[in-house]
């Protein structure tokens, strides 16, 4: 049985990958779910992919970096399900690999901005709509906890989103809302295939992961919606490693 029936959800980045896998998941709960990405096609996609599915769901363009862009789609999300219960805040963008003294400012500005900033808007959005009961996830990433190298913005980036998350957590637990992150290992996205086209990362990453392999996104996607659902009520400002024992 659900624990979360007929809750409003709502997941950035819902075109593809973690995201995609999230709402496909938060939907089977019985929610309904706001499929939110800055790629309207493939976000009509994972909304068609849930309402055939049985479920209940609707695609809505945002860019995170933009502030309009934020509040007027958290605002569509209102609109059309009457509040939002959850919010997984997932849109995010991945870096070129290189050292630091070789990283041109406007690319360090655009990860830094689209990953921290972006999630930030998000938060600063949702947060006012969320009840006692409620709750926030943010994907991170196992860069929010360790060095990656050579991936000092998106490194720097994902640390931000784990302290923004505690700080959301102590400042939002008298009002009832948890806030949490998950921070996935190499999961094997349309994202991260784009990133590792023609290397052999994919194969050096899972050869330096205990459990020998890459995660999916449904993996990483259950441990945000367990985060969500009422099974985690008491946990709060945790950054949850879904990496396949990388971090032990
Ligand atoms: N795949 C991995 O190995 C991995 C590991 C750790 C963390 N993560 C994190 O998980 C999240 C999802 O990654 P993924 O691998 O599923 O990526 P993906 O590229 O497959 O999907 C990302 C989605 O976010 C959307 N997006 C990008 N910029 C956006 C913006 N400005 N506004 C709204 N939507 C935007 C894209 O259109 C896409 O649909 C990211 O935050 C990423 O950093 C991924």
């Amino acid at each position: 049985m659900s624990d979360t029936p007929h809750k409003v959800g709502l997941v950035t980045g819902a075109g593809s990958g973690i995201g995609r896998a999230t709402a496909l998941e938060f939907a089977r709960t019985g929610a309904a779910v706001a499929v939110l990405d800055i790629d309207e096609t493939t976000a009509a996609e994972t909304a068609e992919m849930i309402r055939e599915d049985g479920g209940e769901a609707l695609s809505v363009p945002v860019d995170i970096a933009e502030e309009r862009s934020v509040r007027a789609a958290v605002e569509r999300t209102v609109a059309a399900y009457g509040g939002l219960d959850f919010a997984v805040n997932n849109a995010g963008l991945a870096s070129h690999h290189r050292q630091l003294d070789r990283m041109p400012l406007d690319e360090f500005a655009r990860v830094v901005h689209t990953n921290l900033a972006g999630t930030f808007l998000c938060m600063k959005y949702e947060l006012p709509l969320l009840e006692g009961g409620g709750a926030i996830v943010n994907i991170a990433s196992n860069g929010g906890l360790y060095a990656i190298p050579a991936a000092p913005a998106y490194v720097a980036a994902k640390h931000g989103v784990v302290g923004l998350t505690k700080v959301a957590a102590v400042d939002y637990a008298p009002r009832g809302i948890r806030v949490n992150a998950v921070c996935p290992g190499p999961t094997r996205t349309p994202g991260l295939e784009r990133v590792a086209a023609g290397t052999d990362m994919l194969a050096a990453q899972e050869a330096i992961t205990p459990l020998g392999r890459l995660a999916t996104p449904q993996e990483a996607a259950a441990a945000a919606v367990w985060l969500c659902s009422d099974a985690a009520s008491y946990v709060t400002g945790i950054a949850l490693s879904v990496d396949g024992g990388r971090r032990a």
